[in-house]
C-alpha cells in the first residue's frame, strides 16, 4: 500500500491509496459489487457473496440497489461490514449508495477500475443512481472509509472509456493544478500510450485537488462546484444525444463552450483558451456537436446546478481561475450555435 492521503470528508475519514494488484481485495469484505467487465479484474480471496451487475449507464437504476440491498439482507452483514465496490464510477456510485442505505450505513471500500473512477468517481462521497434520462436525480453523500487504485488494471479499458477519464484529467489541470497540463503536454506520447509511471503521477494529483476540494466542502456549497467544470454543457450534450456521448467526452467538449463563454465575457484571453483547445483536439477529442442549440439549452434547464432558478456555470478564467457566473439563456444559446 502507498498512501495518498487521508482525507476527512464532512466527518467521515476516508483514505486514497495505491495498491499493487494482488493486494486489491479488502481481505474483510462481506459483499462484493461489480459488473460483467470488471470482476474478473480483480484477483478475489475468501468466499464473500457478490453481485456482478450489468455493465452501463442505462443499468444505474434502482433495481441495482434493490438486489444489493436484498443479498445484504439474506447473508446477514451488519453495519460494521465491508460492501467492496470494483468498477467504473456506475458501480461505485452504486454501490456506496447502497452501502449508505443499508443499516443506515455501512463501511464501504472502493476499488474504481476506469480512469474516470480513479480521478473522479470513486472519491468525494457523492453517490447515487439515474431517474430516466436524468443523471443521479436520486443519491446520498456519503464517502467511502477507504478507495483503492492500482493503475495498472486501467491497461483493459476500452479506448473510448480511457479517453473520457482522461477529460476529467484534464478538466481537473485546469481547475486546481496546471503543472499537471504542462505534465501532460510534455509527456504526451506516454498519456497516448497509458504509461504507468504519468498514469499514476495523473491520478495522484487529481486525488489531491478532488480531496481538497471536497474535504473544504463536501455538500457543494462553495469552492467544490469548480469540479462541474464543463458539465453543465456536457450534461446537456449528454442528454439530447440520449448518451451516445459518453461522459468524459461530454465534459471535454463542455469545457470547449465555457472557454468559448469566458473569451465572449471578457474573462478568458482568447490565445490561452485558443491553446487549450488546440491540446484537446491533438488527443483527438470533439469540440463540435450536431446536436440541436435549442434542444441542449431546455435540457440545461432541468440542471440540478440551478440556483434560485437561474443556471450556474463555471467558467475558465484562465489556468487555475475558476469563476461561477449566472449567464442569460440568449448568451447561452449564442455559444451553444459557434
Ligand atoms: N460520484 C461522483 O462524484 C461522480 C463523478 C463523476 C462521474 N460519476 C459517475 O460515474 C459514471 C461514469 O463512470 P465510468 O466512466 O467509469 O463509466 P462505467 O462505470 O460505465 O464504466 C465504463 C465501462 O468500462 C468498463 N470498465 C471499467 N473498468 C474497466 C477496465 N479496467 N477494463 C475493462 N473495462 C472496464 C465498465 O464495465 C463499463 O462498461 C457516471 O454514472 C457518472 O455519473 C460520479
Amino acid at each position: 500500500m502507498e498512501l495518498i492521503k487521508d482525507f476527512i470528508f464532512g466527518g467521515f475519514p476516508c483514505r486514497a491509496a495505491f495498491y499493487n494488484k494482488e493486494e486489491l481485495f479488502p481481505s474483510d469484505t462481506a459483499l462484493f459489487v461489480a459488473d460483467g467487465n470488471t470482476a474478473s479484474l480483480i484477483t478475489r480471496s475468501g468466499d464473500a457473496p457478490e453481485i456482478i451487475l450489468t455493465p452501463g449507464e442505462a443499468h444505474k437504476q434502482w433495481s441495482a440497489i434493490d438486489r444489493i440491498l436484498q443479498l445484504a439482507m439474506n447473508k446477514g452483514l451488519a453495519r460494521d461490514s465491508v460492501i467492496c465496490g470494483a468498477g467504473g464510477g456506475v458501480v461505485t456510485d452504486m454501490t456506496a449508495f447502497a452501502g449508505s442505505l443499508y443499516m443506515r450505513g455501512c463501511r464501504v471500500i472502493l476499488i474504481p477500475t476506469s480512469l474516470l473512477a480513479m480521478v473522479d468517481a470513486a472519491l468525494g462521497g457523492k453517490t447515487g443512481i439515474d431517474a430516466g434520462v436524468y443523471k443521479n436525480m436520486i443519491g446520498s453523500f456519503y464517502p467511502a472509509e477507504e478507495v483503492r487504485i492500482c493503475p495498472e488494471i486501467l491497461q483493459s479499458l476500452p479506448e473510448q472509456e480511457y479517453w473520457a477519464g482522461m477529460g476529467e484529467v484534464l478538466k481537473t489541470a485546469i481547475l486546481g493544478d496546471w503543472e499537471m497540463m504542462d505534465l501532460i503536454r510534455n509527456n504526451k506520447e506516454a498519456v497516448k500510450a497509458r504509461d504507468p509511471e504519468i498514469l499514476k503521477e495523473l491520478i495522484r494529483r487529481c486525488i489531491l485537488v478532488k480531496g481538497n476540494l471536497v474535504e473544504e466542502d463536501l455538500r457543494e456549497k462553495g469552492r467544490r462546484a469548480y469540479l462541474n467544470l464543463g458539465h453543465t454543457f456536457g450534461h446537456a450534450l449528454e442528454a439530447v444525444s440520449e448518451f451516445h456521448w459518453a461522459h468524459g467526452l461530454a465534459v471535454v467538449w463542455g469545457m470547449g463552450k465555457a472557454l468559448d463563454a469566458s473569451v465572449a465575457l471578457g474573462l478568458a484571453d482568447a490565445p490561452w483558451a485558443e491553446e487549450v483547445k488546440a491540446l484537446f483536439r491533438d488527443f483527438g477529442y470533439t469540440l463540435d456537436a450536431d446536436e440541436s442549440p435549442d434542444a441542449m439549452l431546455q435540457a440545461m434547464q432541468m440542471d440540478k446546478k440551478k440556483k434560485g432558478g437561474r443556471l450556474r456555470y463555471i467558467i475558465p478564467a484562465g489556468p487555475q481561475d475558476i469563476r461561477i457566473e449566472f449567464l442569460e439563456p440568449d448568451f447561452v444559446l449564442e455559444i451553444l450555435k459557434k
